[in-house]
């Protein structure tokens, strides 16, 4: 049986690409910018967000925020974003628009601590890892006092007085910890967060709240308390450097047999990432103070073992592209992936392209091959597409990944930092392509 549809999506070519060096910048972080601009929601004001990446995602956000009725200005040039919540309107997002990133449930949080309401019409959308549930944002809403009916996807969530509540994760969500923390700032009393995750986008989020006017302290072990306040002021505010940019400029480095320098890269937040390069043989030098991260390669890498974990474990978001670092190392690595069940898309990917990989339930073990090659590639996610990329530039021949919008929604070009390092890596937008399927297996793509 065969079918056809269209697919609106580009793909990166990449050629082999020797030594990668230069000194480099960061974008400010996704993974903090999306959370912040929600948060935007619990002022009634103009708020200013500083070193604000231009990637697709947070353009998704920015809709998100306008469909409320937001008034936003956002300045690429200079980083700057401007945001207005004083005449927000709606409560309700609709379906399409909840669907176009997993981002979209951190503005129940703010919906409900300002207005007590929160309409939405599908369930968040995002990248195939996993079935990234959002049962415990819901369920601590309920704890707090909302009420929450949902019907198939949609999902109507109202408060009088967000109470507040003693709650403790099974697990610490990012997602959830920022939603439930944010609800909190204007819920009545003090709420306490036990197990809640710690990652620095978290805490970059607790600066921003507490400009706002939040009572926020963190304490050990792993629990925040907020003590609710009746408001909270617009902010001017600085997002952090993406960290995960930094680990993967590192590794495209690190795979060339390269050279880079990160000035504005800061070690303290990638602590055992940076231990496995150095475990690996790689040279990494710190700056004074933590900031700025050297890294100059050498040609007979160690493979080693890792097992992604909750903040300050190893990131699953840099599980991807160090796995596609492993492909070329000498040796066995045995990487366990244990935040997202599954998380492996790129490792047959990979495969495709001459790397030798096992998996075993949620571990992959990786043997060091001689040498990848080019092939045509899909990446499912936005990792995947770094790493992708990554064993693109030491494959030998062209390698194409397609599934560009992964790579859009992550990062502010950073085909064009690694262009200036060195990287023969290029961007073909999208032109609607057909693609017919036969049995399962894509046979035919035709161009318009
Ligand atoms: C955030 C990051 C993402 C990162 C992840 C883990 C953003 C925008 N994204 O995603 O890049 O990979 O943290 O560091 O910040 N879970 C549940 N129920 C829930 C919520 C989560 O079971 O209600 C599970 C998930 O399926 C997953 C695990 O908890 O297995 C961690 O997910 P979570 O930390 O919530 O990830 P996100 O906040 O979605």
């Amino acid at each position: 049986m065969s079918r056809s549809f269209f697919m609106h999506d580009g793909y990166l070519k990449i050629e082999q690409s020797h030594h990668l060096s230069g000194t480099i910048e960061l974008a400010g972080a996704k993974n903090a910018v999306l959370v912040t601009i929600a948060s935007l929601i619990l002022t009634a004001g103009k708020s200013i967000l500083h070193n604000v990446p231009a990637s697709a995602d947070v353009f998704e956000m920015i809709e998100l925020l306008r469909h409320l009725g937001a008034v936003i200005f956002f300045d690429t040039e200079n980083k700057q974003l401007s945001v207005d919540t004083a005449l927000m309107q709606s409560r309700t997002i609709d379906g399409p628009t909840m669907r176009k990133t997993r981002t979209s449930i951190l503005v129940m949080g703010p919906l409900l601590a300002r207005f007590g309401k929160a309409y939405m019409g599908g369930l968040p959308g995002g990248d195939a890892i996993g079935k990234r549930p959002i049962d415990y944002h819901l369920k601590n809403f309920a704890k707090m006092g909302v009420a929450i009916h949902h019907q198939d996807d949609l999902l109507c969530a109202e408060v009088d007085t967000l109470k507040s509540a003693r709650i403790v994760l099974e697990y610490p969500s990012v997602g959830a910890t920022e939603n439930i923390i944010m609800a909190a700032t204007r819920a009545q009393g003090a709420t306490k967060v036990i197990n809640a995750a710690l990652e620095p986008e978290v805490v970059n989020l607790i600066a921003a709240l507490r400009k706002m006017g939040a009572k926020i302290i963190i304490e050990a072990p792993a629990t925040i308390t907020v003590e609710g306040v009746p408001s909270l002021n617009p902010i001017d505010h600085a997002i952090m450097c993406d960290r995960l940019e930094a680990g993967s400029l590192l590794i495209a480095a690190a795979a060339t047999g390269g050279e880079i320098f990160i000035p504005d890269a800061d070690a303290s937040v990638l602590d055992v990432f940076l231990l496995k390069l150095e475990e690996m043989g790689h040279i990494i030098i710190i700056g004074e103070n933590g900031k700025g991260i050297h890294l100059k390669a050498i040609p007979t890498a160690r493979a080693v073992s890792f097992k992604t974990g909750p903040y300050p474990g190893f990131p699953t978001d840099l599980q991807a592209p160090m796995m596609a670092l492993q492909c070329i190392a000498q040796g066995t690595s045995v990487i366990e992936e244990t935040v997202f069940e599954n998380r492996f898309h790129h490792a047959h990917e990979l495969i495709k392209m001459g790397a030798s990989i096992k998996i075993e339930h949620n571990k992959a073990i990786v043997t060091g091959v001689d040498y990848l090659y080019g092939a045509q590639v899909v990446a499912a996610d936005i990792r995947a597409s770094t790493a992708l990329v990554v064993a693109g530039l030491v494959a030998h021949g062209v390698t194409t990944v397609s599934g560009l919008s992964h790579w859009k929604r992550g990062y502010e070009n950073l085909e064009k930092k690694l262009q200036r390092l060195g990287a023969n890596v290029t961007v073909h937008e999208a032109h609607d392509k057909m693609v017919i399927v036969s049995d399962g297996k894509q046979v035919e793509k035709h161009n318009f």
